[in-house]
């Protein structure tokens, strides 16, 4: 493997989850694999988890890490090729992704939809021009359309909590009050899409996403319904796919509350506005699987770059 750049970068999702839940018996194990190496985490947007769980990952396999706030402190990248570069931008992506791949051995990037431009976020202009233009492993840090190493941590914890072969598990929207990517929801349907399990997304009418990545999972309008009988509920906000990045609905009879979420599990990728998305009672209840999902964050980043390493010369 040379990039980790979505689910379909995964080969095998049984085997990375337990290979992942081996990891995480011993997860200094492999220490010596990143002896020498060097990460690179560049960050467009802010972080809590994935930064402190992609470093603690990078550390646990004894790379060294370097981080960079890079669209607050480094120098505003031109994307476009040809472009006379006499305004804002003062660095081309070519020189920049060139100059990183000289300090590191894998480069993690984290660059959400602008939620502006349709096709330019459909395009994943920023990490794609550093898989272009670097010449080493690009590792997908939230990216426009996927948060990968997010579904890789739920399918984990979802592995790990499930009580039955097959459990039924729900995707539900949740409101809130900005607009929000669709990459966490799209990720987590990818690789449900690849579990034995029974998964069913619910939202409101109007806030499909994109077609080409539900396929043929259940979609059921009446939240209740989907909701019935669940073993995992996974609540997430999404703005809107076909007025994109629109905020059309804020209707707060879709925050889950502990009356919906039964005897399930509740899952959720953080940060969570409480009592927006979610009850207080849901989260400070023994149902709510949100730290286990946090704390799986390392073991997915983990797997994810000992795979990565393992491939580097
Ligand atoms: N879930 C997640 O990616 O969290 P951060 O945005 O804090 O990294």
């Amino acid at each position: 493997m040379k990039h980790y750049l979505s689910i379909n970068d995964i080969d095998s999702v049984s085997e990375w989850v337990e290979d992942a839940l081996t990891l995480k018996k011993d997860p200094f194990a492999s220490e010596k694999l990143g002896k020498q190496r060097t990460i690179g985490l560049l960050f467009f947007n802010n972080s809590l988890r994935t930064r402190l769980s992609t470093q603690k990952a990078a550390l646990n396999l004894g790379m060294k890490v370097m981080i960079m706030n890079f669209g607050k402190d480094g120098w505003a990248l031109e994307f476009e090729d040809g472009t006379i570069m006499d305004k804002g931008n003062a660095e081309h992506i070519k020189e920049a992704a060139q100059v990183v791949s000289q300090y590191c051995d894998i480069l993690g990037i984290r660059a959400f939809a602008s939620l502006k431009n349709q096709e330019e976020d459909a395009a994943e202009v920023v990490i794609n021009s550093f898989k272009k233009y670097a010449s080493i492993p690009v590792l997908n840090m939230e990216s426009s359309l996927s948060h990968p190493l997010q579904a890789l941590a739920d399918a984990i914890t979802i592995e790990e909590y499930k009580k039955s072969v097959q459990p039924k598990i729900v995707l539900s929207w949740a409101p809130h009050p900005k607009a929000l990517p669709q990459a966490v929801a799209n990720s987590f349907i990818e690789i449900m899409q690849l579990q034995n399990v029974n998964f069913t997304i619910t939202h409101p009418e109007g806030y499909e996403l994109d077609p080409k990545v539900t396929k043929n999972s259940r979609i059921e309008y009446d939240q209740d319904k989907a909701l019935k009988d669940a073993d995992f509920v996974y609540a997430k906000n999404w703005s809107n796919y076909k007025d994109y990045g629109k905020v059309i609905n804020q209707d707060k009879n879709w925050m889950i509350t502990q009356k919906k979420l039964g005897g399930a599990k509740f899952m959720h990728c953080l940060p969570v506005r409480r009592n927006v998305v979610v009850e207080d009672a849901v989260l400070d209840g023994n149902q709510s699987l949100v730290i286990a999902q946090a704390n799986n964050r390392t073991f997915a980043a983990q797997i994810v770059l000992k795979k990565m390493l393992e491939t580097l010369k």
